[in-house]
């Protein structure tokens, strides 16, 4: 880190905008092989938040790699890469009050603990959507699973590349089997028994002081 950086402290806190807001602001980390169906259950989830009038964007693996991480391939080197850039732009997003989703196979468990690291405990919601590979190769939406059976494609999660599960995740969901909005109740349960979607901070007396500076 160059030392001629310092860190400007933004005068309207996280704490403002979620109380502007409504709710808290967190990361939901959805993890699992491709085909598990992540993209899927984190937008049905946006839209649910949404519908409660929560600020909330999905980050989707295969839609910042069109952008942002166009540059970075699939060795594991580029998806370290790949996840701490995506850790830390979801981190800029909590500082923004917003619900940060996140769709990426994020197959190694050293990457993900290092984006939960970043953030403050209880800002990292790891979600396991635990599809089996047969199933998930069984759906092979984008045909890729062939590909990568007949070779042409190396490093392959599931089928030349390691996914490592999550030990102990947050919430697990049975994306193989389960209905999707089965699986996105679940996780509004969580969030709900949490206090995530309900609690306002208060932040009121602060701004009264500045007003009457
Ligand atoms: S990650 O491992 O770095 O987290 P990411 O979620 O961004 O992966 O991208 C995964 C998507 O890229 C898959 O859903 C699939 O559509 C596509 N893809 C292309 N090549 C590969 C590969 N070798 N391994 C896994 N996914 C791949």
């Amino acid at each position: 880190m160059n030392k001629n950086i310092r860190w400007h402290h933004a005068t309207v806190t996280r704490q403002d905008r979620e109380k502007l807001n409504g709710h808290r602001s967190f990361i939901l980390w959805f993890t699992g092989l491709s085909g598990a169906g992540k993209s899927t259950l984190a937008h049905r989830v946006e839209e649910l938040l949404f519908l409660r009038g929560c600020r909330t964007f999905v980050f989707d693996g295969d839609n910042v790699r069109h952008g942002l991480c166009s540059d970075l391939g699939f060795g594991s080197k580029d998806r370290h890469e790949n996840i701490r850039r995506i850790g830390e732009m979801s981190k800029l997003f909590i500082e923004a009050g917003v619900i940060a989703l996140t769709a990426f196979i994020s197959p190694f468990r050293s990457d993900r603990d290092m984006v939960r690291s970043l953030v403050d405990d209880g800002d990292f919601i790891e979600i396991f959507c635990d599809t089996p590979l047969d199933v998930c190769e069984q759906r092979d939406v984008k045909g890729l699973y062939q590909k990568a059976r007949r070779g042409e494609i190396k490093d392959f999660t599931g089928i030349s590349s390691p996914y490592e599960a999550p030990e102990n995740p947050e919430i697990i969901v049975k994306t193989g089997s389960e209905p999707l909005d089965e699986c996105a109740r679940q996780i509004l349960d969580y969030l709900e028994k949490n206090e995530k979607i309900t609690l306002v901070p208060e932040s009121e007396q602060r701004w009264e002081r500045i007003r009457e500076d």
